[in-house]
């Protein structure tokens, strides 16, 4: 019985294990919360007798020295909440964004829709496609190595039906290298795709409270979960998508007293965004808290519950104007940025070529001076509607 035990919490704590157990869903094996929480209180005990590690346990190679990096999986967050220890997430979209938020030890690497405003410069994150998440997903799997993967699925690619999310699902783990997915929303439909993608066998990170996917719907980016009704159907939605089999779920712009009871509800990790403290963990988008973009248009959509912890655009403004300034001024490069010499007897040996058919290519030069002055007044005068004298 002991033995049973042992068992069932080391699988509790991976959420999307199935227990083959009847669940009140019914697309879904999956332990139901209520059953989920009966269980919660013999965990402690199991834990201290199974010994979880905090550590993350999976390994891959790393690829700059020889150490082994341990990669973070989704059975380590679960393990991490029941230890009452932090998770970190930030997006990421490319290979250097990758690059910098591993190395920086972060727990998971979403790369989010957000790319379609962050990186594309779109208004919202609607309109990115499969095909571009799939791109940006794989620079980011060459940039990370100890991260959890997480590929968030774009408007379209998932609620028309669920063998085309589970489809879509598969794309992302085998095309671009992602370790879960995301989906949006908790809905009775939406919790019977989650099943369907993680029966699939791939793991699913929900999304609760803002739903940016929805703008449309919602009329805006605007805090959720202000009523007591909305708030008490957003810890439906998250309870329907742990049953469902979600490994976390991110919970965005709520009160944090309802990101709290979201927390100590569910048995798996919460992430909030605008949510307050009493998540499991916290996800920022990378280009809003590094102050990527200095440009006051952006500066003004970076949202209000966004701590800077950098003011890198400001940076790369600064550096882009120095550059011009030096070639302008012509500092820019001297002989230290000018690495590349020749010995002196090929300079000599060259200076002599260049002697023996100077007035030739002198000849050329002219020519191609001359035919290249007549090309540009004759675009300039085009482009400016000039043409063969009929304008002023
Ligand atoms: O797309 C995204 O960046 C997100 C985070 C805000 C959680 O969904």
């Amino acid at each position: 019985m002991e033995k049973m035990f042992g068992e069932l919490g080391l699988r509790i704590a991976s959420p999307y294990l199935r227990l083959g157990v009847e669940s009140s869903s019914k697309a879904c094996n999956y332990f139901p919360t209520k059953v989920l929480r009966a269980f919660h209180s013999v965990l402690p005990r199991l834990d201290q007798k199974r010994a979880v590690s905090s550590e993350p346990t999976a390994v891959r190679p790393a690829t700059e020295s020889n150490t082994i990096i341990k990669k973070v999986t989704a059975p380590f967050l679960a393990s991490k909440k029941r230890h009452g220890q932090k998770v970190t997430m930030v997006t990421a979209y490319d290979y250097p964004s990758a690059l910098h938020v591993d190395r920086a030890g972060i727990d998971v690497l979403l790369v989010g829709d957000s790319c379609a405003m962050v990186e594309l410069g779109y208004e919202t994150t609607q309109p990115i496609t499969m095909e571009e998440m799939l791109h940006h997903c794989k620079a980011v799997h060459r940039g990370a190595n100890r991260a959890l993967l997480v590929g968030d699925m774009p408007l379209g690619s998932y609620e028309v039906d669920d063998r085309e999310a589970l489809r879509n699902a598969y794309r992302f783990i085998k095309e671009a290298g992602m370790d879960a997915v995301k989906v949006e929303g908790g809905s009775k439909a939406r919790a019977q795709t989650v099943c369907k993608i993680v029966e699939g066998g791939v793991a699913v990170m929900g999304h609760v409270g803002l739903l940016p996917q929805a703008i449309s719907v919602i009329g805006g980016f605007r805090a959720q979960g202000r009523t007591a009704v909305r708030a008490r159907e957003i810890l439906d939605e998250a309870m329907r998508l742990q049953d469902a089999g979600a490994f976390a779920i991110v919970v965005e712009c709520v009160p944090a007293p309802v990101a709290k009871a979201i927390e100590d509800t569910l048995e798996i990790p919460t992430i909030g965004i605008g949510a307050g403290p009493f998540t499991t963990g916290q996800v920022l988008v990378y280009h809003d808290m590094l102050g990527m973009t200095s440009h006051p248009h952006h500066q003004h959509f970076v949202p209000k519950f966004c701590k800077k912890y950098a003011r890198v655009g400001d940076a790369i403004t600064q550096g882009l104007a120095q550059f011009k300034q030096d070639v302008e001024a012509s500092t820019f490069p001297g002989t230290e940025f000018s690495p590349y010499n020749m010995s002196q007897p090929e300079e000599e040996l060259f200076l002599k070529f260049l002697e023996r058919d100077a007035s030739e290519r002198e000849l050329l030069h002219l020519e191609a001076a001359e035919r290249m002055k007549n090309a540009d007044e004759y675009e300039a005068l085009n482009l400016y509607g000039y043409t063969n004298g009929n304008n002023k």
